[in-house]
Order: C-alpha cells, then structure tokens, then sequence
C-alpha cells in the first residue's frame, strides 16, 4: 500500500481530505503559508483568529483561495474574536469546515450549522464534549492536557481524556495533544479517534513562519521542557521552558500582558520576550521537516504501526 492512498475514516469524509491530519489553529503561525502546505500535502490547513487581528486573518483567509484548490478549515477562538461578523465572513468565502474553541459552544454553533458547515468544538473535558454534543456540533477536537497552547487548569492527558469521551458518545473525534507522527496517530485511532491534530509539530515545520530560535529551541527541548503556567488561575498555558516561562510558573497568575511583545519573540526570534506554546511532544520533534514530509512520514508510520499490530492481536506471533 502507498502512502497516496487515502485513509477513509468519518473525518477525512466531512472535512473531504486524503487524510485527517489537521494542523492545529494558533495565532499568527497558522496562517495562509503553513495551512496551504497542510491542505496541499493531502491534511487540512486551518486558518486562526486568535491573534484577534481579523482584518488581516480575513486576507489570510482569501488567499488560501490563491494557494490551494483543496479544503480548509478556520478556527474561531470565541475569546479572541470580538467581531461576530468573522463568522458571516467565513461563510462568505465558502470555507466548509469550522472549528470552535475558548468559549461556549452554543454562542456560533447553529449559525454556523445553518450556513452549511461542519463544526467541531475544541473539549478538554467530559463535561465540556457533552455540551458541544448538546449544541449539535458535528464533532469534537479532544485535547489532551500535553499539549500547548491555552489549556483547561484542570488539564487531563490524551490518554485518558480520549476514550474517555468516545465511550460517551458517538460523534467524530479528532484527537489533539501529543500527536506527531504515524505511531502516535495510530495510538490515538486506537482510542477512538478518526483524525488528529498537531500543533507544536507545525510550529516546527520548515513553512511554519515562525523564526528559527523557536523552531530550533522545539527541536532542542526535552519532553519535560514544557511549563504550565496558570495552574490555580486561568487561562491555564502550556508553553516551552525558558528562563522567563520558568519563572512565570511560580507565579499565582500570568495575564495576556506576557504576550506584549509577542512578535519580538514569533518573527524576532528572542525567546524570552513572550511566552512560546508548546506541548509536551516537542521532546519527540528532533528535526525541522517540511509539512509534506511529515505528513508522508505520519501515513506511513501510522500504517507500519497498525499493520506490525495486526498480527499480535490475532496472535499469529
Ligand atoms: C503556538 C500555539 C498556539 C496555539 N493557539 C491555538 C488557538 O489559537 N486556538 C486553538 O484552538 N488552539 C490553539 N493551540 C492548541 C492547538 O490547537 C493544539 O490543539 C495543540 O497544540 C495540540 O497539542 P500538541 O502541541 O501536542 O500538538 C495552540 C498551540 C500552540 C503550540
């Protein structure tokens, strides 16, 4: 079997991709560079909000149009997006496929589902998957607490929250939180998901506009360099450790000003003028790979994995 051929799962069939690899919304990184990598190698690119900058997000949005004839998704972060006219916008520009997260489920769902549109909302919890199912997404996004970006404080890992939540309900789930190549994702098939996520893996790739020192800083760090800041307090972060993010970790509460001078950090590269997300996997990312490779190398592994596992299950060795 080649890696071209698709993986048929209910995921890769709403959202009309080869494969269901989703490459995770974040400010400012997921934009029109890296997401039409994604969505041409075959996954689905999605477009963020999050950086709350929705005039450019919007030209972010209508390029993708220019770079790719394949699906995309958006993301509306609904803590970030002041403006619920993005939402008319999305629909617009004929994207099909919407994530919802940071926010109530109920506040975008049946509009979004009116236009037409598949909506998944991002869960870290039980209780929060049983609200997006009570709001009629179509699916979730289970994020395991390993991961970076905003997190729950409350923050319960991949592998409990996953099966966990799948043998609640029946709905799709892409899994997010740890996932970054073919074993990983076959891990996470295993507990009921039918499509992943990767962040931190993305941030990594060769198109991810993000400067070298943060690329080369994922490729250095270990699996415990990550910190989790705000763990009495909100919004919970899981972010590299750095000298400053090491400190921030003590403290009661970190609030939005640590991204002040966010950019001097994504496009200057100096690591210690805001906070870099990232999850725990970054101690698995040994190398900055072009988004086509490691999708080829994710379906590939993936099915080296089920196919070395097949035999073991039927007892054959
Ligand atoms: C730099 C960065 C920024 C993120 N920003 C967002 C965001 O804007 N919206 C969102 O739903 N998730 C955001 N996340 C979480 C990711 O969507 C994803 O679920 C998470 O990274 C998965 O875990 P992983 O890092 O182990 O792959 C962000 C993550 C990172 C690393």
């Amino acid at each position: 079997m080649s890696s071209t051929d698709r993986i048929d799962t209910r995921v890769s069939r709403l959202l009309g991709v080869r494969y269901p690899i989703v490459q995770a919304p974040m400010g400012w990184i997921a934009r029109a560079q890296l997401a039409s990598a994604v969505s041409n190698a075959g996954g689905l690119g999605i477009i963020e909000t999050s950086s709350g900058e929705l005039d450019v997000v919007k030209d972010e949005i209508r390029k993708m149009r220019d770079l790719t004839d394949l699906p995309f998704g958006v993301n509306i972060a609904q803590l970030f997006v002041r403006d619920p006219g993005i939402v008319d916008f999305v629909v617009a520009q004929g994207v099909k496929f919407v994530t919802t997260s940071a926010g109530d489920p109920r506040k975008y769902t049946k509009q979004l589902k009116a236009a037409g549109l598949t909506v998944f909302h991002v869960v870290p919890s039980l209780d929060a998957a049983l609200k997006a199912i009570d709001a009629g997404v179509d699916g979730l996004v289970v994020e395991g607490g390993e991961g970076g970006g905003f997190k729950n404080p409350r923050d319960v890992a991949t592998m409990v929250l996953l099966p966990l939540v799948r043998s609640k309900f029946d709905v799709p789930i892409i899994a997010a939180g740890g996932i970054c190549d073919g074993p990983s994702m076959a891990a996470a098939f295993a507990l009921g998901a039918e499509g992943v996520q990767m962040g931190s893996r993305m941030v990594s790739a060769a198109e991810s506009p993000v400067h070298a020192n943060w690329k080369n800083a994922i490729v250095a760090a270990k699996e415990t360099d990550t910190v989790f800041l705000n763990r009495f307090s909100r919004p919970g972060l899981r972010a590299l450790r750095t000298q400053r993010s090491e400190q921030l970790e003590r403290e009661e509460h970190v609030g939005f000003d640590v991204f002040g001078r966010a950019m001097d950090l994504y496009f200057g590269g100096d690591m210690e003028a805001a906070i870099a997300l990232g999850g725990q996997v970054v101690g698995r990312i040994d190398e900055v790979k072009p988004v086509a490779q490691i999708l080829d190398e994710t379906v590939t592994g993936f099915r080296a994995t089920i196919s070395r596992l097949a035999p073991q299950a039927a007892g054959a060795v």
